[in-house]
């Protein structure tokens, strides 16, 4: 981890305590958050979680996994998902500049705030496009949305849409983007409407990274108190 990761880091583990009460006091996104998330379908990963404000507003039976760099946030996250009932979350204390997911795992990545937060935007939209499989889409609200465009460009994303609304001293942005499905096979199913994975038969998008971060093992579970 780099310095400047530690950095930010540490700013979360400081900052998990007051969060909750900064992000009501300071957006106005909750309507935002239920609209993109209540429909998503398929293998879902939400990058930097946070206290887990998104999580009550996934269905009842999305299969998401959501990681994130701090632990204290995480521990927030827990503590939401301990009161929750019946879920099917995973928490996993993870860099998104280092996904320890293999190519194409996910039907859709979501980062709520994220872009404006992490060191270096441009390695976590390189890693999200990778987990994504073909036709996937990354789904993301935040600040600065004229600055993270160009990055998820560059990163290989193809921008699908994109809305901006004034909220407080700065605009808020929402944008979906997509990886592109493989020629020749049916355009992956949208979030929303996807049922099952899409087929994939391309096996170099597939194949392991030959990188030590992607091993495909089990990440590593941040202690849960239902467990
Ligand atoms: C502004 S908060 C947003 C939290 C949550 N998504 C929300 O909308 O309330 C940014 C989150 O990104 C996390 N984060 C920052 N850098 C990260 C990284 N490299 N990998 C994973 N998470 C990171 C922070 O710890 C923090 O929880």
């Amino acid at each position: 981890m780099t310095s400047a990761t530690t950095t930010v880091r540490k700013r979360y583990d400081a900052f998990a305590p007051e969060y909750d009460r900064w992000d009501a006091e300071h957006r106005s996104v909750a309507d935002h958050r239920r609209t993109l998330l209540r429909h998503l379908r398929g293998k879902i990963l939400e990058v930097g979680i946070g206290t887990g404000l998104d999580l009550p507003r996934y269905g009842k039976n999305a299969d998401v996994v959501a990681c994130d760099i701090s632990g204290r946030m995480l521990g927030k996250s827990a503590m939401r998902l301990s009161k929750m009932g019946e879920h099917q979350v995973k928490l996993v204390k993870m860099d998104a500049q280092k996904l320890m997911f293999l190519d194409g795992t996910f039907d859709v990545v979501v980062g709520m705030f994220l872009f404006c937060s992490v060191d270096d935007p441009g390695k976590v939209a390189r890693e999200i496009k990778r987990v994504l499989k073909p036709g996937g889409q990354l789904v993301t609200l935040g600040y600065h949305s004229e600055r993270v465009v160009p990055v998820l460009r560059r990163a290989g994303l193809k921008i699908i849409s994109t809305k901006e609304w004034p909220s407080g001293d700065r605009p808020i942005g929402q944008i979906i983007a997509e990886r592109a499905p493989i020629a020749n096979l049916p355009t992956a199913r949208r979030p929303g409407r996807v049922e099952a994975s899409p087929v994939v038969s391309d096996r170099k998008q597939m194949k392991t990274r030959r990188n030590k971060s992607a091993t495909g093992a089990a990440p590593v579970m941040v202690p849960h108190p239902d467990r």
